[in-house]
């Protein structure tokens, strides 16, 4: 090919002298593939081209990159008609402004939270990565366990790289009319690929559990093949993230389609006591009275703190109550699911054997004096009972 250099380069020039973005793009790519062969002096005279070529002020390589992920793309206004399923009409997705975007990073350990500041920094910071041809990650998949804070960490990442969302459940875009969840994927990707957006598919995993029903194994072929070729179509118009309870439910050829994939944990010791500490604002507990919430959430979620944060307010605001651990055996009681079931049997059982695990956990190294304060005794009446208690259970 390279004896007929001399015709290509004919060609790219008459053709710059009229230039659209398909033109530049493909004498980029023209220019790329000749540098990866070695044929660097040819790969040199094309760049001249492209910088010398008429409007090149305006169209330069690196703006035209750019332009993939954050210059191109219509701005989305409240007017901006979201596509909508042509059977029932409800819309595919909801879009969210940046101003309703959350301010606050979601709480989490320390590594996770600084590898996430990575990725916010590279895309932040996309243009100039693309300046020096580096190729910054555009995708991102958040998976973990339900309630751990996903969807809201992907809404702070766009507010972070300061556009829209568009949010779509990938349940609400399943019909079942035959084609037409096909059709709505492709429509909602033709509708983020327009415009400016980070596109956040969430419940992404709905599309996997399709694939359990038997009778529906030519749609779900169909519907996985039209997802994996939507998300190559998105890798160059803009940010998506996709949001995950069942990463194992998900296609590996989808999982691999994201540049990223980040696992969100449930939360340590020390975030939940710092989650406990923000949701109960503007009540004010103790360190002991945190570390005793902390204790009884362990295994849960940081959902589940901000559950127990309400029932919190709603008890001592309203309904005037002082002690939180009937407060705390209140909510275990009428919240099964949401702490540890060894931990809520204990709780609700004798006051002296709760008291004792509590004592015994060296995790949590709790004084006397301090479970004394908490279940309302003082500290020698506390050790009292757990005589009396020992006593007993020695007959
Ligand atoms: N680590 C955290 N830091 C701050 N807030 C959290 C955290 N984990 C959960 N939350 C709060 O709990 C609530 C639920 O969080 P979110 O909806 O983001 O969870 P999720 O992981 O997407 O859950 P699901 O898997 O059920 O969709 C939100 O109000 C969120 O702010
Ligand atoms: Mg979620």
């Amino acid at each position: 090919m390279i004896q007929y250099f001399n015709i290509i380069q004919a060609l790219c020039r008459s053709a710059l002298s009229n230039p659209n973005e398909a033109v530049i793009h493909q004498i980029i790519r023209l220019k790329e593939s000749l540098k990866k062969d070695g044929y660097s002096k040819e790969a040199k005279s094309l760049l001249g081209l492209l910088s010398s070529s008429q409007g090149s002020s305006d169209m330069s390589p690196s703006k035209i990159q750019k332009s993939f992920i954050t210059g191109a793309g219509e701005e989305i206004s409240s007017k901006t008609s979201v596509p909508v399923d042509k059977e029932t009409s409800t819309p595919l997705a909801e879009i969210i402004f940046v101003p309703d975007l959350p301010n606050d990073m979601p709480l989490f350990d320390p590594n996770i939270q600084l590898a996430i500041q990575s990725i916010v920094n590279e895309w932040a910071n996309f243009d100039k990565l693309l300046e020096i041809s580096a190729t910054p990650a555009s995708s991102c998949l958040i998976y973990g366990l339900p309630g751990t804070g996903k969807t809201h960490l992907a809404k702070w990442i766009a507010k972070q790289i300061g556009i829209p969302v568009v949010l779509a459940r990938l349940e609400g875009l399943m019909s079942s009319f035959l084609g037409t969840t096909s059709r709505n994927i492709g429509n909602l990707f033709a509708f983020a690929n327009r415009y400016k957006c980070v596109l956040l598919l969430d419940e992404f995993d709905a599309i996997a559990k399709l694939r359990n029903d038997p009778q529906e194994v030519g749609e779900v072929k169909r519907v996985v093949n039209t997802l994996l070729q939507s998300l190559d179509s998105r890798h160059e118009k803009g940010f998506t993230i996709g949001v995950t309870n069942h990463d194992s439910l998900l296609d590996p050829a989808i999982w691999r389609r994201f540049d990223i994939q980040i696992e969100i944990p449930k939360p340590s010791l020390e975030v939940m006591m710092f989650l406990l500490k923000k949701f109960v604002k503007p009540l004010e507990f103790s360190d002991t009275e945190i570390k005793f919430l902390t204790w009884c959430l362990e295994d849960s979620s940081g959902a589940d703190a901000e559950m127990l944060s309400k029932w919190l307010k709603r008890a001592f605001v309203i309904e005037k109550e002082k002690n939180i651990v009937s407060v705390m055996k209140q909510f275990a009681l009428l919240n099964s699911g949401r702490v540890n079931s060894n931990k809520r049997n204990m709780m609700l059982h004798k006051d002296e054997e709760f008291i004792s695990m509590l004592l015994n956990d060296k995790a949590f190294s709790f004084k006397q004096k301090d479970i004394a304060s908490l279940f309302g005794m003082t500290p020698s009446s506390l050790s009292k009972q757990l005589s009396k208690f020992k006593e007993s259970e020695k007959i």
